[in-house]
């Protein structure tokens, strides 16, 4: 029988049977909102059963999603108008910019390359290398506020972009309507908000791979995506010890140790897209695919572990197509997600 990674759905239908576990296994700051009203109206997947983490202080609804979409896109966003969110995470790219190392507004390299958004509702930890960050709601300061590099750059300037946003038609129609406090509605708070329900409604789950994992149909994958996907599985290299879950990425664990010494514990990247997202690593240094692996592997110690074992060319060939057979095109252009000012005749005024 041909093997297959199975999702972490051993609660199926179950949901509440995770949390005893989870909780547990928290540091104080996590809340599990087990809110099933909640995972319908994000029209989650259900035949995905990882965990799901929402802040509570941010109950999710489809009206505050729809505005964050718009708010996400727009350049005014940011101390010179010159970048908004979409700049360092762009639909084309799943969600990243395709830089080595993102560009903030004011022209500075920032620290790492940028993750893809996808299916973040699914990730206990955000960043790559900061354990205190669950939320959408709490990552959104430090793109907005970091000073050193400036991202947006809103330290110092937060009134002057709350206001200037508060004299758009659209934002001054629809944002006191969401939030109670009517036309005190303009602040920071509500802002993030907004994009970060936007931002957990980018689900991604529609690869080759995932209709595999549903259909049973073998034939959604090729030859060379089922060797690979038996080599990721194999002791030996043991690939799904970090990259598992709905993900691949270890939901239910913090950051992975690597053996070299120039590293700190980075958080296990999702495997998911990767056709879209090069640059690759936590800094973005390997342009292709080949290259990362082979990176990857060396800092993992994983040739060392493999004496005699060595991937030969055509092992990694088959490695990197199971890798990409769990890449969905979907999510590039799907008109939900994508740049609304694009769409609305209304709101031509120059924005991206
Ligand atoms: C200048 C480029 C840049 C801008 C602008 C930017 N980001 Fe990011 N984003 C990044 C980088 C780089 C990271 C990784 C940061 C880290 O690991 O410390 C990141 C990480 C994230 C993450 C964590 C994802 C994960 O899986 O760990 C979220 C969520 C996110 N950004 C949302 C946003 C939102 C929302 C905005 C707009 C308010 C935004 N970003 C603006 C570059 C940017
Ligand atoms: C010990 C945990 C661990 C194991 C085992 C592991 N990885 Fe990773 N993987 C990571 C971490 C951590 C990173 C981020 C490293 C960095 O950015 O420097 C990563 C990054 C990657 C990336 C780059 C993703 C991106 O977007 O940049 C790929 C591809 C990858 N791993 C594939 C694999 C494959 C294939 C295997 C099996 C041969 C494997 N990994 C085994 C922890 C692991």
């Amino acid at each position: 029988m041909r093997c297959f990674i199975q999702f972490n759905w051993r609660c199926l239908g179950r949901f509440s049977c995770l949390l005893p576990l989870i909780v547990s296994g928290c540091q104080e700051s996590v809340k599990i909102a087990p809110v099933a009203e909640e995972k319908a109206a994000l029209a989650l997947p259900g035949w995905v059963k990882d965990s799901v983490y929402l802040d509570p202080s941010n109950p999710y609804t489809g009206a505050k999603a729809v505005l964050g979409r718009y708010f996400f896109y727009d350049r005014r966003l940011s101390v010179n108008q010159t970048k908004s969110c979409a700049s360092c995470h762009a639909p084309e790219f799943s969600f990243t910019d395709s830089y080595r190392r993102s560009i903030g507004a004011l022209g500075d390299n920032v620290q790492y390359n940028a993750p893809p958004l996808i299916n973040l509702v699914y990730n206990r930890f955000l960043t790559w290398a900061d354990t205190s960050l669950h939320f959408p709601e709490q990552q959104i300061q430090n793109p907005m506020f970091h000073t050193r590099p400036v991202e947006l750059g809103w330290e110092g300037h937060e009134a002057e972009i709350l206001h200037r946003i508060e004299k758009d038609s659209l934002y001054a129609a629809k944002l006191p309507a969401l939030f109670p406090g009517g036309r005190h509605a303009f602040t920071t708070k509500h802002v993030q908000d907004c994009i970060s329900s936007f931002v957990k409604t980018i689900v991604s789950v529609a690869a080759p791979y995932d209709k595999f994992v549903q259909t049973q149909d073998s034939s959604r994958l090729s030859p060379e995506a089922w060797r690979g996907q038996v080599l990721f599985s194999s002791a030996s290299l043991n690939c799904g010890h970090c990259h598992s879950g709905i993900n691949f990425n270890r939901p239910d664990n913090t950051i992975s140790i690597t053996n070299s010494p120039a590293h700190p514990p980075f958080r296990v990247p999702t495997l998911r897209n990767l056709r879209f997202t090069a640059p690759y690593l936590h800094d973005g240094a390997s342009s292709t695919l080949e290259e990362a692996l082979d990176q990857h592997m060396k800092d993992l110690g994983l040739h060392a572990k493999t004496v005699g074992r060595k991937l030969n060319s055509s092992q990694r060939t088959d490695l990197i197509h199971f890798l990409y057979s769990l890449s969905d095109s979907s999510v590039l252009n799907k008109p939900a997600y994508s740049n609304p000012f694009k769409f609305d005749e209304t709101k031509q005024s120059g924005q991206h």
